[in-house]
């Protein structure tokens, strides 16, 4: 099942008005205060570092390009041609490469997962803003991609992220600048619970191996100066132990 048009055009419009300006989206933090953290956590389950890895879900390529520094073939794979142009002007010297696919279309991750073989797969802030009817077939397709010897690492937002975004939207100058187009562009996050995930995992026959919180950083601050951090929660998971 692909996602629908409308999602589509969502995500194309919103990284067609986002600025290159680093730092200038909401979630787009440094790779040392997101990525880098996260890999310590993850890399001591992946039972073959040397395969593939794809950043499911890339967007504008700041977290590939960091990985793309650690690990030998790295693909940055995104449903909007728009992120993936980010992604290449950022990264002109080609260390990762990039591709258009939708991780929701069955078709489409059977026929990447032909050409690479298993992969381990990252993805951060996926899942979580997917329309429900797109939850499962996305778990589905990272399966496919992961396949016997991969492993997922995923980073989602929390459900308790939905009550403190909720909070700085609702606050008397409206969200701050860089969460506004999220909500404009009708982009909805946080909207799994933290229990969800993994079932949707599970139930693509993946096992769970390891699982726990970290906050999000993003690259808004609030009025006092603090930058904001949003509930996240972490996950490991393979088809085999
Ligand atoms: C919140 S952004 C996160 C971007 C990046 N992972 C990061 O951490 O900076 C979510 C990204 O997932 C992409 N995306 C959403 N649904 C997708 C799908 N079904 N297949 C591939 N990419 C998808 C969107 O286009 C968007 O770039």
């Amino acid at each position: 099942m692909s996602v629908t048009r409308r999602y589509r055009e969502a995500w194309e419009e919103f990284w067609s008005e986002a600025s290159a300006e680093p730092g200038a989206v909401f979630w787009d933090a440094e790779p040392v205060l997101t990525v880098g953290p996260h890999l310590a956590l993850f890399e001591p389950y992946l039972a073959d570092p040397a395969l593939p890895l794809v950043d499911l879900g890339c967007g504008n390529g700041t977290q590939t390009r960091y990985l793309a520094d650690r690990f030998p073939h790295v693909l940055g794979v995104d449903l909007s041609a728009a992120a993936l142009d980010h992604a290449r002007r950022a990264d002109p010297a080609g260390q990762a490469a990039y591709r258009q696919l939708d991780a929701a279309a069955k078709e489409e991750t059977q026929a990447l997962h032909a050409e690479l073989g298993d992969t381990n797969v990252y993805l951060r802030g996926v899942l979580h803003q997917c329309e429900p009817d797109d939850r499962q077939s996305l778990a589905d397709g990272i399966a496919t991609l992961v396949g016997e010897r991969g492993r997922a690492c995923l980073v989602e937002l929390s459900g308790a992220a939905k009550p403190v975004l909720a909070g700085l939207a609702g606050g008397p100058d409206g969200p701050p600048p860089k969460l506004a187009p999220v909500f404009r562009h009708g982009i909805a996050p946080a909207e799994v619970s933290d229990e969800a995930v993994p079932e949707y995992l599970r139930s693509a026959g993946l096992t769970v191996l390891a699982s726990g919180r970290l906050p999000l950083t993003t690259t808004e601050y609030r009025p006092d100066g603090t930058r904001i951090e949003l509930p996240s929660t972490w996950l490991v998971a393979g088809r085999t132990a």
